[in-house]
């Protein structure tokens, strides 16, 4: 409660940090999405889960696929309570993975990009950690036309830190940099409730429970519907998809 009482207006920052747990949005239906097109050649592929919070995704895959899996996430609470999956756990930065070169056959990273300060530094990571053939899938919101800046202050007060918007041209340009080809971009099937859908019974007493207090609940309550307004009034721009490629 001290952490959320300090700021003025609550951020989706603020209410991830006290309810302590990650989730996507879409939930586990665009991690089974993404795992349609993720055709292995080989047993037991490695697999890192880049940006893997609180473990959502590594469980949904370790449920799927015979796997050797891996998590990385810069932040150590979260990777703390990641700890139920049966993965090797890192606390790291996407834009310097401790990992050598070419050792993985998919990274996965739901949901981070528009956290990170550097997205062609992961995205230079990503590929240089993949196999040649390797895949990368990333979820994400997009933008199919350039945000303005009016847009890009609200979204950031809104989240509560300086978020990177990403422009689809831009992305698919930098795909190709790295030599990720044969991108497929798929517009999964989602609803706002399949993300929240995802977070524990105890996460979801801890949301209400804010709702107890008057000054906290008329917080919540305001970042709540602007929220919702936002994802309402921008079907278009963002957009959520989950783009998948292949590194050669
Ligand atoms: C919206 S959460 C999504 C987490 C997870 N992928 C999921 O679907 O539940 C974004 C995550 O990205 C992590 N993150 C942001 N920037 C990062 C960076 N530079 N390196 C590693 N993790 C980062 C945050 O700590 C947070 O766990």
């Amino acid at each position: 409660m001290f952490l959320l009482k300090k700021s003025p207006d609550l951020s989706y920052q603020d209410i991830m940090d006290y309810v302590g747990e990650t989730t996507h949005l879409g939930g586990s239906k665009t991690t089974k999405t993404i795992l349609k097109h993720l055709v292995f050649k080989n047993k037991r592929p490695v697999v890192l889960d880049a940006g893997c919070g609180t473990g959502k995704t590594l469980n949904i895959l370790s449920k799927e696929i015979d796997c050797q899996l891996f998590g990385l996430d810069k932040n150590r609470r979260f990777i703390s309570k990641a700890k139920g999956s049966v993965s090797q756990l890192i606390v790291g930065d996407l834009t310097g993975l401790p990992f050598k070169d070419e050792v993985f056959d998919a990274v996965l990273c739901e949901d981070v990009l528009p956290f990170v300060d550097d997205v062609e530094k992961c995205i230079k990571e990503f590929t240089r950690v993949l196999k040649n053939k390797g895949f990368l899938a990333i979820t994400t919101s997009i933008y199919f036309d350039k945000p303005d800046e009016q847009t890009k202050e609200k979204l950031s007060k809104l989240y509560g830190m300086k978020l990177n918007l990403i422009v689809f041209q831009d992305f698919m340009k930098l795909l190709k940099r790295y030599n990720v080809h044969q991108v497929e971009v798929v517009k999964p099937d989602i609803n706002i409730i399949d993300g929240l859908k995802a977070l524990h019974p105890w996460s979801w007493i801890k949301l209400f429970s804010l709702f107890l207090n008057r000054n906290l609940s008329r917080r919540l309550f305001s970042f709540l519907t602007s929220w919702l307004r936002m994802i309402k009034t921008t079907e278009r721009n963002p957009g959520y998809v989950a783009v998948i490629g292949k590194k050669e």
